[in-house]
């Protein structure tokens, strides 16, 4: 095997299921460079819920999407299921698009008015599924539609979203996500566009399918609870950059990294900017075209000349915690 196939193509550990290698994203404007990811490197484990939690604009949308491969990173590479999947040929990238999918944060935009719930639902099965036929799509069409607690789901097929509440849409959302039996599922902030006071059923149903139907996810939010709650492991991104990895109820009673400790004790309001001059920092200390040094040294109080001089890798402080920081709380 040569270099370049060896780049495409490997046997992934199997508790694998996505893994990062030094992927960037890169905006540039004007004279400004915005790192929505900042050299990643890390792996999805198979099986599991790992939620990314992190303030607005740290890159948790982008990281979704680049794991998808709705995003091409600027440089580094993502692999899922040991395969690169920007070098994936045709057959692959079909099976790789079967295997996949992504709920979004919005039920109103993301469901085609004009399209009935039977044909928003079963959509994954006309593409990958072609010998079904249309009464086997329709059957499965209401038994996933059940699934989701729209029941009796044959009374939803012939109906369209506008009769439908937010809540309503979004289960036909997961429904639609899950009708093809996914590997991995993104779902970004899949409650945020909802009332409150279903926020929690939608959770609680993604957390009972989850654990039914078996496949990957990674959850995103900004909400530290919500994820504790839903994740089986956590991860913490600031400006582009994982900072802290681990054990969801060892993370947020214990945070090491002071990032994580501010994004807590800021809750409930950790979704808006909230940090004294938390604005990207990009014109200072380049190196490589990114932060030298740490994303938060800039507001850290307990920044060193290291923190600002050198950047901190996770690394392994206990048996399920990982934390990039010099200096981790104790
Ligand atoms: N298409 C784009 N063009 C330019 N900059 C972008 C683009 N998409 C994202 N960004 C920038 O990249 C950074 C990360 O954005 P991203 O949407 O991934 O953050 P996020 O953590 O999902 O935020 P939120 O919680 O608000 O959804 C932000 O600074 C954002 O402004
Ligand atoms: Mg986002």
């Amino acid at each position: 095997m040569n270099r370049r196939q060896r780049a495409e193509e490997y046997a992934p550990p199997p508790d694998e299921i996505i893994s990062f290698r030094n992927v960037n994203k890169i905006y540039k404007s004007g004279h400004s460079t915005n790192y929505a990811m900042d050299d990643i490197s890390f792996s999805i484990t198979k099986g599991k819920t790992l939620s990314i939690v992190g303030e607005s604009g740290s890159g948790k949308t982008t990281f979704g999407l680049a794991s998808l491969g709705l995003l091409e990173p600027t440089s580094g590479h993502i692999y899922f299921q040991g395969k690169n999947i920007s070098k994936l040929n045709k057959s692959q990238q079909r099976d790789f698009r079967s295997k996949t999918h992504m709920i979004f944060q919005d039920p109103y935009s993301s469901l085609n008015p004009y399209d009935s719930i039977f044909t928003t639902v079963s959509a994954p099965l006309e593409s990958f599924q072609k010998g079904l036929s249309r009464s086997e799509r329709r059957g499965r069409a209401a038994e996933m539609l059940d699934k989701v607690g729209l029941s009796p789901g044959i009374e939803f097929l012939d109906i369209y979203p506008k009769s439908l509440s937010g809540g309503q849409r979004q289960r036909v959302a997961i429904a639609r996500s899950l009708i093809n039996d996914p590997e991995f599922v993104v779902a970004d902030e899949p409650t945020s566009m909802l009332d409150v006071s279903i926020t929690s059923t939608v959770i609680n149903l993604m957390k009972s399918l989850k654990n039914e139907l078996n496949f990957t996810m990674l959850y995103i939010s900004h909400e530290i609870a919500t994820s504790r709650y839903i994740a089986d492991d956590m991860a913490v991104m600031n400006l582009g950059r994982i900072v802290e990895y681990g054990n969801p109820d060892e993370i947020t009673k214990s945070p090491k990294h002071p990032y994580t400790d501010l994004l807590i004790r800021s809750y409930p309001r950790a979704g808006v900017r909230i940090l004294p001059g938390e604005e990207r920092h990009t014109d200072y200390n380049v190196y490589n075209g990114g932060i030298k040094g740490c994303t938060f040294a800039h507001t850290c109080p307990f920044k060193t000349s290291e923190c600002e001089t050198t950047k901190p890798e996770l690394r392994k402080i206990s048996h399920e915690h990982w934390v990039a920081c010099f200096h981790p709380i104790n």
